[in-house]
């Protein structure tokens, strides 16, 4: 499965990257949650844009100040970040076994729309991952579409693909996310944008937080005294 997943996102990277390279200039309601996750994040640490694509989302948070990363399945979607920002790091790595990326690396990770590949059972394996990665009391900020259905695509910006993308119920993932092991900030959701800006399903994004293990625990970034310098990279 993941197989054919990465394959179809590697066909389809180029188009796709042109595509959605500068979509976040049309969605000023994603902006202000990506500010809201800059703000929760605060100097907790690096910012990853999980399932990058071509990395819009990290392009954003960076022109914010916060020190961004990226990782995607897809050794082309990742090319394509990497040569539009040259600035950012970023690095293949598949969200449910992050082999490269330690306990307690992140202090935020944004993921738009990269839990629309998982079928329903493994997204809470996914999620105990991101768990992982994130540093305590980090965030996540997931997005997706809403819906409960399943639509299959054979082709996808003039491109041979075989992906399946999955709508999920606000409820359903907030119940994902407590068994993960997150606490529940915030979930709002929004109408879809025009059809010119944007496939017409409606979006939900929701803000969790990786508890602490024991009282007093604080994030490594924050002890070994790093300090949030206008958008450089993760060192
Ligand atoms: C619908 S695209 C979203 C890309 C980008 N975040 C955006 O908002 O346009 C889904 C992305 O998730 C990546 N992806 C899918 N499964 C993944 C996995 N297991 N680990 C990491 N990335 C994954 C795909 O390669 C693809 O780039």
């Amino acid at each position: 499965m993941s197989e054919e997943l990465q394959s179809s996102y590697d066909r389809v990277a180029e188009n796709y990257a042109e595509q959605f390279r500068d979509e976040m200039d049309q969605k000023p309601f994603d902006r202000k949650m990506l500010d809201w996750l800059s703000e929760k994040v605060g100097a907790l640490g690096v910012i990853c844009d999980m399932g990058c694509g071509p990395g819009q989302i990290a392009r954003y948070l960076h022109g914010r100040g916060m020190k961004v990363c990226g990782v995607d399945l897809s050794p082309e979607m990742v090319r394509q970040a990497q040569s539009l920002n040259p600035e950012i790091t970023f690095q293949q790595g598949d969200m449910f076994a992050l082999a490269d990326i330690a306990d307690d690396a992140y202090g935020g990770i944004a993921a738009f729309y990269a839990i629309v590949n998982l079928p329903r059972p493994s997204v809470v394996l996914a999620l105990r991952e991101l768990r992982r990665v994130l540093c305590p009391n980090g965030v996540l900020l997931l997005a997706f579409h809403i819906g409960q259905g399943i639509k299959h695509l054979d082709e996808m910006l003039g491109q041979e693909v075989s992906l399946d993308f999955f709508f999920f119920e606000t409820a359903e993932v907030k119940d994902y996310l407590r068994t993960a092991g997150f606490e529940l900030e915030e979930a709002i959701e929004r109408d879809p944008y025009s059809e010119a800006v944007e496939y017409q399903s409606r979006r939900a994004y929701i803000f969790a937080r990786k508890p602490y293990r024991q009282q007093g625990e604080s994030c490594r970034w924050i002890d070994a005294g790093h300090k949030m310098s206008g958008g450089s990279q993760r060192s």
